[in-house]
């Protein structure tokens, strides 16, 4: 495997091997002294054209876990403010010796293009609304952890802003690997214009599936994206879509809520919701370290196991 693009380069095999790594990371984490040399000597750039927290510190927090060299590149910050090209910008930062660039860019299909301006593996750290393969991993490695080994079967909800979602697109397909059901609960709004070949079943009601499913994942209302109202009010989608208290009341009792950050905190998800006892949130983000440390190690490191 040379780069991390998307989960459609994937097969069963590959995905799952990806989270046995992820699992390894996971214990050695929680080691006193959680750094290993594997990939010692190796240099990573994370290059990012949008704003995030999570994502980014998560990479860099994997790759210096690994023993990486890492170089951080912000655009405020950067050349390309004086008008440098997305090619020019790749090709100096790869000029100084790269092994690896994490990328993340508001068009779909960045990453992509950029693989034919330098020899570095490419790890896409979320395009436009196309992918974001590091965090359907992420998730996945959760998921198992609760309801593993095997995802088949399980009842997945994903609720909110599917339309203008990386996240969901990548999370239809690791599911969809794994064996689950899906279920996206939309307005018709905010569902993509096509679900051709989407390997999902749609609902227009939560409070019709809130009771029969095993995990509901909820997605970010993505209004930088939004570029006309496509829901009357915030208030008003809050009461039909948003996991409410009293809605997640009406969960099965052993039920899971996941959401990959950042929140928007009473609109999609309740604050007591995000923050009760079913809520996976903090745990997507640590597991979200070791979900990288496995993509890492896999395109970079020498394929021994790790110690
Ligand atoms: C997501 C993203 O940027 O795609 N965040 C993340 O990486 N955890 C989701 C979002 O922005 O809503």
């Amino acid at each position: 495997m040379k780069h991390f693009l998307s989960i459609d380069d994937l097969d069963r095999e590959q995905f799952e091997a990806l989270l046995d790594l992820g699992e390894q990371f996971i214990a050695v984490n929680q080691r006193e002294i959680p750094k290993l040399p594997v990939l010692r000597g190796k240099v990573v750039a994370s290059l990012f054209y949008e704003d995030s927290t999570r994502t980014r510190l998560s990479f860099e927090t994997a790759a210096k876990r690994l023993s990486c060299d890492v170089m951080t590149f912000s655009v405020a910050s950067s050349s390309v403010k004086k008008g440098e090209s997305l090619r020019d910008t790749v090709q100096t930062v790869a000029a100084m010796g790269i092994d690896a660039i994490v990328v993340r860019h508001p068009s779909a299909g960045a990453p992509l293009r950029i693989t034919d301006w330098t020899d570095a593996s490419v790890i896409n750290a979320g395009d436009g609304r196309h992918a974001h393969p590091t965090q359907a991993l992420l998730d996945m490695l959760t998921l198992r952890r609760h309801r593993g080994p095997s995802l088949d079967g399980l009842r997945v909800a994903i609720v909110g802003d599917v339309r203008h979602s990386r996240v969901a697109r990548s999370d239809v397909k690791a599911l969809h690997l794994l064996g689950a059901h899906i279920t996206l609960v939309a307005p018709p709004t905010l569902l993509p214009e096509s679900l051709e070949g989407w390997p999902v079943q749609v609902a227009y009601d939560l409070d019709d599936v809130i009771s029969e499913v095993d995990v509901v994942m909820l997605l970010r209302m993505q209004f930088e994206r939004q570029q006309q109202a496509l829901f009357p009010t915030v208030r008003e989608y809050t009461a039909r879509y948003g996991l409410t208290s009293a809605r997640a009341e009406r969960l099965k009792p052993d039920a899971l809520i996941m959401h990959p950050g950042p929140m928007n905190r009473g609109v999609e998800i309740a604050a007591e919701v995000a923050d009760g006892p079913a809520s996976l949130v903090i745990e997507q983000v640590a597991n979200g370290v070791a979900a990288r440390q496995a993509v890492l190690y896999t395109l970079l490191g020498s394929g021994a196991p790790v110690a």
